[in-house]
């Protein structure tokens, strides 16, 4: 089905699975005259405990998916694959590859008065490094505190964001962000933005939160300015979700990442 691109061209945006509708939202909101295809990997999430080689095989394949359907640019949603899999990505096609670490590192940088950031992210995310060697490519000496926060997603997926036991939880993986003055902290993982109040409840009350759907829409949309990509007036605007299988608590999930139901899911598989 490959297609021309044009500025009507969709889109496509990726996940380990549903929580990277989180981003797609933030993308809506900032290009809301944009296509979108969605892809949540269902059969395959969490990416975040995988080895890099997994999670970028299970990329290659959505990637081709994508560019069989004729999209403009692809947004990886999912920090673990953005961490791991992105430059092997942007080397092997040729549709422009955007991921949520570099434009986070960029705008945290901006502005971090303490010249200190937090990260925090999935297991993998925080073991690959990208963060911290994102940080370290722009040279300003900020000095970056990764940390893996395992517990948050089955803590948000069972629906548990704001309870006591997650405050708890969120407090003892945070306690090393009030020793280091740390003042901005980027949600490093597709889920955390439903679970913002209890991170800003368990950190110092001077710390800012940077979210990835926003940091990677904005560079998203100079991307297609610069390119004459932009839509600025699609009246065939859609948003299309296709997922690798249909997993328990599918619809309930879907709806509280995007923030309104689920509708018109297509069931690919891609092995
Ligand atoms: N989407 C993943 C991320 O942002 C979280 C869930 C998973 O481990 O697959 O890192």
């Amino acid at each position: 089905m490959t297609t021309n691109i044009s500025s009507d061209s969709p889109i496509g945006v990726f996940d380990s699975g549903l929580g990277g509708l989180t981003v797609l939202r933030a993308l809506e909101k900032i290009l809301p005259k944009e296509s979108f295809l969605y892809f949540g990997d269902t059969a395959h999430v969490p990416y975040g405990t995988k080895s890099a080689e997994t999670v970028t095989q299970y990329s290659r394949h959505i990637l081709d998916f994508f560019v069989e359907h004729g999209t403009k640019a692809v947004v990886i949603a999912c920090n673990t694959a953005s961490a791991v899999a992105c430059t092997t990505l942007q080397s092997e096609y040729e549709v422009p590859v955007f991921n949520v670490v570099t434009p986070s590192v960029e705008f945290a940088s901006t502005i971090t008065k303490t010249q200190s950031v937090g990260v925090i992210g999935t297991t993998a995310t925080v073991q690959s490094g990208a963060y911290t060697a994102a940080f370290n490519s722009l040279n300003r000496g900020i000095s970056v505190k990764e940390i893996s926060c395992p517990l948050f997603v089955p803590l948000i997926e069972e629906g548990w964001a704001e309870t006591s036991i997650a405050r708890e939880v969120a407090m003892q993986y945070l306690s090393p962000l009030s020793t280091l003055n740390t003042d901005t902290l980027i949600l490093g993982c597709t889920h955390y933005p439903i679970m913002a109040d209890t991170i800003l409840s368990a950190v110092p009350d001077h710390i800012q939160l940077v979210y990835s759907g926003e940091t990677v829409g904005e560079q998203l949309k100079h991307h297609l300015k610069k390119e004459e990509k932009f839509n600025t007036e699609n009246a065939l605007k859609t948003t299309r979700f296709f997922v690798s299988d249909f997993p328990q608590k599918f619809d309930e999930l879907g709806s509280r990442f995007l923030g309104r139901p689920l509708e018109n899911v297509t069931h690919v598989s891609l092995l």
